[in-house]
């Protein structure tokens, strides 16, 4: 215990330090996480008495007091706009938010969600956005039935409604001097067949729509993760698949053809602005 709250109190400099994208730092702050580990385990309820949560959605549950204490050093619980230079991961309310479309039963999403944590990969990312900014969470081994805690109580908090605060399509969005912004070709190509997919869709069984909603997700992820993008041309990119996340989100969770469809047609609308502004 001695070992979390020193991580508690120092936090705030620890953020600090990270923000810099020390990378250095991260792997230390990851070594000494790793050797509290084993050490905090048997004391954490204790530690949350002497740290009381004061939110009021599931404060007093045991996941959510090791929540607090293990992910909050780096994740915010919810956006806080006048902190938005702090940030150095994406705050736990995205993460939910990117997480039940795809994993909407309880056990499904705490597999995925330990899977990542327990091994953080770009192919089993579910925001690409965030790892460019961010780069990849760095891998801590936890113990697991803690971690299951943490991962239940985050998919059970309700974060009540938060304004989105997604960009939207023209929102930010804007040529490079009056030119279009330059991708790559196999950008381009990759572009090409999320079109061709949401063109030639046709399937009246709604699984199939849950299908293409994940698959032009997968494409739009590969662009994302392009090292080739950097800076403002990165921005534009994000700001268009920012555009249609909500999009791609509900068209991969609705059980209603009927949404299904506004929503791939939604899409199609915005990949022809996409010509408007990339090449
Ligand atoms: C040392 C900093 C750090 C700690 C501690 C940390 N995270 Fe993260 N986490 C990150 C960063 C940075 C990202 C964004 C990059 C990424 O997605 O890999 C992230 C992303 C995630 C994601 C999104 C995965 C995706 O699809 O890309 C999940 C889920 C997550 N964290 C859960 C947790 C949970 C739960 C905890 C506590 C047990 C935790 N994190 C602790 C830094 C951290």
């Amino acid at each position: 215990m001695k070992c979390g709250l020193k991580i508690n109190s120092k936090s705030e400099k620890l953020r600090t330090q990270m923000i810099k994208k020390n990378i250095f730092i991260i792997s230390l702050i990851t070594f000494s996480l790793l050797s509290c580990n084993t050490k905090e385990k048997s004391k954490t309820s204790e530690n949350s008495k002497e740290d009381p949560v004061k939110e009021t959605v599931a404060a007093d549950s045991k996941g959510y007091a090791l929540m607090k204490q293990k992910c909050f050093i780096c994740h915010f619980e919810r956006p806080d706009p006048a902190k938005r230079n702090q940030m150095i991961a994406p705050p736990m309310l995205r993460v939910q938010e990117h997480y039940k479309p795809s994993y909407s039963d309880k056990e499904s999403f705490v597999k995925a969600v330990m899977a990542y944590i327990n091994n953080p990969s770009q192919e089993k990312t579910l925001m690409p956005g965030t790892i460019k900014k961010f780069n990849i969470m760095p891998r801590v081994i936890y113990d697991q039935t803690e971690l299951k805690l943490i991962v239940e109580t985050l998919y059970e908090l309700d974060f009540g409604s938060m304004p989105k605060m997604h960009m939207k399509m023209g929102n930010g969005l804007s040529l490079n001097n009056g030119q279009k912004w330059k991708l790559t070709p196999a950008s381009m190509e990759q572009v090409q067949t999320i079109i061709k997919k949401l063109n030639s869709f046709h399937s009246s069984n709604i699984a199939d729509y849950n299908q293409l909603g994940k698959d032009i997700f997968d494409d739009a992820k590969l662009i994302l993760l392009d090292k080739d993008y950097t800076g403002d041309l990165f921005d534009q990119i994000h700001f268009f698949f920012s555009g249609i996340e909500d999009n791609m989100h509900a068209l991969i969770a609705t059980k209603s053809i009927d949404v299904a469809n506004k929503q791939v047609i939604i899409i199609i609308n915005e990949f022809d602005n996409f010509n408007k502004y990339f090449e």
